[in-house]
Formats: C-alpha cells, sequence, structure tokens
C-alpha cells in the first residue's frame, strides 16, 4: 500500500498528511492517531454511510461513537456544532477522546471547530472526501462555522493531529464537484509552482478522468503547495493570503447569485480567470499567461466568467469593498505563473473592465 506523506510543521505542532489510494481500511496508518480508547466520528448522512462501516472495521479495539448531521452548507452552524457537544456530553466523551472529521469541507470545518471548543480542545484527525477538501479545507487548521450575517464568522485556528486522505474515497463524489475541486489545484499551480502547472495543463484529462496515480500527484503536490505557506504563516498575517487567489472575484459571485447556486470552485475557476485578466490588463501579466489559464480552466469544465446576469452587482459589490477600505481594493493577482502577489491598491476602473469583459484580455 504505497502513500506519500507531507509533513506540516505550524509553531510547536507537527503533523503528518497522507496520501494514497486504500487508506481509510490501513489500521496501522489510523490507529495511531486515536490516542485514547474512545473516538467520535462526525460525518454527514450522506458521506457517514459510504465509509463509517470501513473505519469501524479498522478501529476495532476503538470504542467508536458516531454521529451524521443532515448533508449541506446550511447545517455549518453554531447550533449544529452545540448539537453535537450535547451529544458528546450525553455519551460522556472526556478529553481524552479523538474527533474524527469524515466528509467534505463542510463537516471538517464543523467537526474541527467542535473538536477546538469541547472541553477546550480535543484531539482531531480529518478524513477528506471531497478533491476540495483533499487539496485545500482539511489542511492548515482553518475551522468554522457560519453565521447568518456571514461565511465562517465563527471559527478557531486549530490543528489535526493527521491529515488521511484516501483518493478512492473520490470514486463516489459527484462529477460537479470533483470538477469544483479542480479549480483550487490549478490554483495552487498558479501562485505557486509553473512546473506543477505545466503538469496540470499537461494531466488535465487524466485528472478529469481520475487516473489514481495522477490524483495522487495533484493532491499531494496540492497539500504541499499549502503546507509550506501555512507552516510560514499560520494565523494569515501576510503570505497565506496568497491563498485567496481568485477567491475575491469567487466570493463576490457567489454572493451575487445567492450561496449554492454555483459551487465554490466553480466561482474561483471565473475568479481566477478574472484575477489573470486583471493582471494583463495591469501589465503585470503576459497576456499569453492569462490565456494559458483561461484555457486550463476552461478545459476543465470550470466557468471562465462571471454570470451575465450578476455582473452590475458585482461591480456594486467590488466598489462597495473599496470603500471599506482606505488604501483602495487589495487584490491576489498574478505576477508570472507560479508567483502571485498581493497589490494594495487597485485601480477601480480596470476592475470594472474585468468585470464587464465577455472575453478575458489575453492573446494566444
Ligand atoms: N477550512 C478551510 O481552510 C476551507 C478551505 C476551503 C473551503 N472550506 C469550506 O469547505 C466547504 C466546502 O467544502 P466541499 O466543497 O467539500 O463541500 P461539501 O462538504 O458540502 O461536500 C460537497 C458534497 O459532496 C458530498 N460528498 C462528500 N464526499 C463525498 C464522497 N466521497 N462521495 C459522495 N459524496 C460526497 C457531500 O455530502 C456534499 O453533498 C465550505 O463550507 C467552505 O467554506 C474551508
Amino acid at each position: 500500500m504505497l502513500y506519500e506523506t507531507i509533513n506540516l510543521t505550524v509553531g510547536e505542532h507537527q503533523y503528518p498528511i497522507y496520501v494514497g489510494s486504500d487508506l481509510l481500511s490501513n489500521a496501522d496508518l489510523l490507529r495511531p492517531y486515536v490516542a485514547g480508547r474512545r473516538a467520535f466520528l462526525i460525518s454527514n448522512e450522506t458521506v457517514g454511510p459510504l465509509f463509517a462501516p470501513t473505519l469501524r472495521q479498522v478501529l476495532t479495539d476503538v470504542e467508536l461513537d458516531e454521529h451524521f448531521l443532515p448533508d449541506g452548507e446550511a447545517f455549518k452552524t453554531l447550533d449544529r456544532v452545540t448539537e453535537t457537544v450535547e451529544h458528546l456530553i450525553a455519551r460522556g466523551h472526556t478529553r481524552d477522546t479523538t474527533i474524527v472529521a469524515l466528509g467534505g469541507g463542510v463537516v471538517g470545518d464543523t467537526a474541527g471547530f467542535t473538536a477546538a471548543v469541547y472541553q477546550r480542545g480535543v484531539p482531531f484527525v480529518q478524513i477528506p472526501t471531497t478533491l476540495l477538501a483533499q487539496v485545500d479545507a482539511s489542511v492548515g487548521g482553518k475551522t468554522a462555522v457560519n453565521h447568518a450575517l456571514g461565511k465562517n464568522m465563527i471559527g478557531a485556528f486549530y490543528q489535526p493531529q493527521a491529515v488521511v486522505i484516501d483518493t478512492d474515497t473520490l470514486n463516489s463524489l459527484p462529477e460537479r464537484e470533483r470538477i469544483a475541486g479542480v479549480a483550487e489545484v490549478i490554483k495552487h499551480g498558479i501562485m505557486a509552482d509553473k512546473t506543477y502547472f505545466a503538469w496540470v495543463e499537461a494531466h488535465l484529462e487524466n485528472i478529469l478522468a481520475q487516473d489514481p496515480e495522477v490524483m495522487s500527484h495533484a493532491i499531494a503536490r496540492s497539500c504541499q503547495i499549502k503546507s509550506e505557506i501555512v507552516a510560514d504563516d499560520e494565523k494569515e498575517k501576510g503570505r497565506r493570503a496568497l491563498l485567496n487567489l481568485g477567491h475575491t472575484f469567487g466570493h463576490a459571485i457567489e454572493s451575487a447569485l445567492g450561496y449554492g447556486e454555483w459551487l465554490h470552485g466553480e466561482a474561483v475557476g471565473a475568479g481566477l480567470v478574472m484575477a489573470a485578466d486583471l493582471s494583463a490588463r495591469m501589465k503585470m501579466l503576459a497576456p499569453s499567461d492569462a490565456f494559458r489559464i483561461r484555457s486550463v480552466v476552461e478545459k476543465a469544465g470550470l466557468p471562465a466568467m462571471p454570470p451575465l446576469q450578476v455582473v452590475d452587482q458585482l461591480r456594486e459589490l467590488m466598489s462597495r469593498d473599496k470603500k471599506a477600505s482606505d488604501a483602495g481594493l487589495r487584490l491576489i493577482l498574478v505576477r508570472s505563473i507560479g508567483e502571485a502577489v498581493v497589490v494594495p491598491d487597485v485601480p477601480e476602473a480596470l476592475i470594472a473592465e474585468t468585470i464587464s469583459a465577455r472575453e478575458a484580455l489575453c492573446g494566444g
């Protein structure tokens, strides 16, 4: 059973991220991270029934309680955390219990936050089962739930004991969710590694066809890139902000359309193309590189521009953002493929041009 290990060091805490096939049934790998004799599995009604039985078979000497949340972003709330805590208390779980998060980013964020606050913090293990969670949400220790007034408004930085990424779990993931995850893979190449970006371009078909070796490499390299940045800047005081490449436009699209209309990764896909387009308009990025970014996003099956019906709203949302900060709109842009930078004062007129452009500014 071959797998790759990426070691992430955050301050004094160090933990492994394992990436490979058939890892859920690997008792030798999982068992050491359940320190006590009890564990509490948090999953949802879709993912739990698929993979919890395997975990039960593997953790035979562990008393494993299970709690399945309803499926969906709408349930990433403090109410669900309170309800989960009530189950933990009712079943007598102490600080020796390990929380196991099994699912996509919604479950990972909710379970991670529960682990951070239950009795002031219990150990937890992330088992992400969507591509987006495997290459992004499960790595780096950001945990949070939503509030009616904003997404991820209640949260904590809380690192897991280990992240176990079994690439086989992606076999049951709906295609649209898989493609959404590819947006974050593309993002990692654009922001930090031109060789990886070229590899993604060359292997995109294999990624979309879920070739196991190619997927393992893509996930491991993405986790490595994210780990290096998080190790440097856990609390997002500086460099970690680069991971938000494409996300300012993406969040504006999600918010203008109403959350849930487009998947997060779909909005990030369009956001990456828009960030590249704006970088070209700012004369920072060669138009041919903006073209490469647009092509790979399109070939992945992701949207490459915002929906026409929200263009006016987007312009308004972005300028409202600008007014909120004295320094003008701070955006993550692309200097070259493999190098994202924070640009503190982006001219509003160019942002408006990018939002309105139905064809990105790019040469062949
Ligand atoms: N903490 C972070 O750093 C971070 C980073 C990015 C995103 N996020 C958060 O992640 C969330 C989005 O995560 P997501 O895209 O994984 O969505 P998700 O967790 O909602 O999962 C998407 C859908 O796929 C289903 N699913 C999951 N794994 C499956 C599998 N193997 N087979 C079949 N179905 C499966 C889920 O039940 C759900 O219906 C958002 O709440 C976002 O805020 C967090």
